[in-house]
């Protein structure tokens, strides 16, 4: 008989389950008791399960099912739960209210996977099989980045993924806003970003203009919608690379303001960078107030990539820089750029992340993700930086998940389910003091060769489901993983999720898979 948590098929996989005998049934006398710290749980739990059931869940002090905050499960942190299910009560506490909505979340796993959709089910008695569960994350940020920038995405589809990211209990949503090829971003002081920036006239020579921005009340409603299911929004804006789309509309940013750029229509390392001088910094700290205001989240991502150095060291404005502020030479302008708006965000109480390449390039005040080297996480920790491991091999999937000829178009490179399932959250070759310097994992979906939500589903599922169980659960089994997924699938179908399918025994090809 397999172990209670496949038969369960939760996922990501509890710490601790034991599965007792009997079912809690929910019907539409049902009514929920929820202590003051729980009525957001409470609220998200009725939200889930009312599209589906049609059960109202309505409040009630003598509810059979009882949220809670209890300071008794502190030892479970910020996130961990514990969850009983028996015959007559269920009842879900947490220390922290971020711990109950995540409880929310197993619950409707444990129900059958049609309540899980958006389509009403006829049917007026719905069971939870009878369970105790205690439940905590191993890393306390388990993030996705998708860029909008490469192709805007509509921000409905940003709703349903953020669903789909707590359904996993995945904490953060990372929104790559800024690129060279597009702005999506509305700056007060700058309107021009998203009239210019906003827009290019085709893709990689396809002739089809390619646009959009979000508003920021769209950001707003987006960041709360998140908040309530236990996601974060952080916003990143690419600076002082792949700033091209900002040149566009402001080339008084650059480092050769006479010289008019287009929006980017190529894929690549742009070589036109921000320039560093007074008024460019000025541009980057009106736009990250901005940011702050839309975005209450800790930590602002501030980009750091891919930034050629070359107009630099041609820029009068750019050498004067390195003179006056001691630098060895305009290479050293990245990292004394990245410091002058890192202390920005620090000023106001916030924290900058970047991306590294090399574990050394960014001032000490960030928090980095290491993207090209998992090494280069090491080097950074080892300098005393908080490490979110974010590196191509196992973490990007903007790469094929199969050699399958019929894959849709990708980068050119292989990341498999089993890959991102079985890549270390924290290499075990890290001495302690580094590991302890990991704060999680996030999985990256560049946009260049995925331009429709389609694309971008297929791509991150059911690889999303891996790097989940990645960063919540401390003991991973690949063979038990795929079993459970094989049951998770029907939960994905039932939330019309149109990731690559999956099944234990065999994975059809994608032409079948899309029909
Ligand atoms: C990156 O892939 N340039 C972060």
């Amino acid at each position: 008989m397999p172990p209670p948590h496949q038969q369960l098929a939760l996922l990501p996989r509890p710490t601790r389950v034991s599965r007792r005998s009997g079912h809690f049934v929910l019907d539409p006398h049902t009514r929920v008791h929820a202590d003051s710290g729980a009525q957001e749980a409470a609220d998200l739990l009725r939200a889930l399960l009312r599209p589906a059931t049609g059960l109202s869940l309505g409040p009630s002090p003598d509810g059979r099912i009882v949220l809670a905050l209890d300071p008794a499960l502190s030892g479970l942190g910020e996130e961990g739960y514990g969850l009983t299910v028996g015959p007559d009560a269920l009842l879900l506490r947490a220390a922290r209210p971020a711990g109950l909505l995540h409880g929310v979340q197993t619950i409707r796993q444990l129900l059958p996977p049609a309540a899980l959709g958006s389509a009403p089910v006829r049917r007026t008695r719905w069971e939870l099989p009878c369970v105790q569960i205690t439940d905590t994350p191993r890393l306390a940020r388990r993030g996705f980045m998708i860029d909008v920038a490469r192709h805007f995405q509509p921000v409905e589809w940003l709703h349903h993924l953020t669903d789909l990211l707590a359904l996993h209990k995945l904490n953060v949503l990372q929104l790559h806003l800024t690129d060279d090829q597009g702005w999506r971003l509305p700056v007060a002081d700058y309107p021009l970003l998203t009239e210019i920036g906003g827009h290019r006239a085709e893709s990689a020579g396809d002739g089809v203009p390619h646009g959009g921005s979000y508003t920021t009340e769209e950001l707003r409603a987006l960041v709360a919608y998140a908040a309530a299911r236990g996601v974060t929004v952080v916003p990143e804006i690419e600076m002082p690379g792949h700033a091209r789309a900002a040149l566009a509309a402001y080339p008084e940013l650059g480092n050769h303001p006479s010289v008019r750029h287009e929006v980017w229509t190529r894929w690549g390392v742009c070589e036109n960078v921000f320039g560093v001088h007074d008024a460019t910094l000025d541009f980057c700290r009106t736009v990250l107030d901005e940011v702050m205001d839309a975005f209450p989240s800790r930590y602002v991502h501030l980009g750091g990539d891919e930034c050629p150095k070359a107009e630099w060291y041609t820029s009068p404005s750019a050498l004067e820089r390195v003179r006056e502020a001691g630098l060895p030479g305009p290479e050293a302008l990245h990292t004394w750029f990245m410091g002058q708006v890192g202390d920005h965000l620090v000023e106001h109480g916030r924290h900058p992340l970047g991306w590294t390449e090399s574990g050394e390039d960014l001032p000490e005040s960030f928090t980095v993700l290491p993207w090209r080297d998992a090494d280069h996480g090491h080097v950074a920790a080892r300098r005393g930086h908080d490490v979110i491991m974010a590196p191509y091999r196992t973490s990007y999937f903007d790469y094929p998940q199969s050699d399958h000829p019929a894959e849709p178009p990708g980068q050119p490179g292989l990341l498999t389910l089993r890959d991102v399932y079985e890549a270390e959250a924290v290499p075990t070759s890290w001495e302690a003091p580094a590991a302890r310097h990991v704060l999680g994992v996030q999985a990256q979906l560049w946009s260049e060769y995925a331009p429709t939500p389609a694309h971008l589903e297929y791509l991150a599922f059911p690889r999303l489901t891996a790097l989940a169980e990645r960063g919540w659960s401390a003991r991973r089994d690949w063979d038990g993983f795929a079993l459970r997924l094989d049951h998770h699938q029907e939960r994905l179908d039932a939330l019309g999720v149109r990731g690559r399918r999956w099944t234990a025994t065999a994975t059809p090809p994608p032409g079948e898979e899309t029909a």
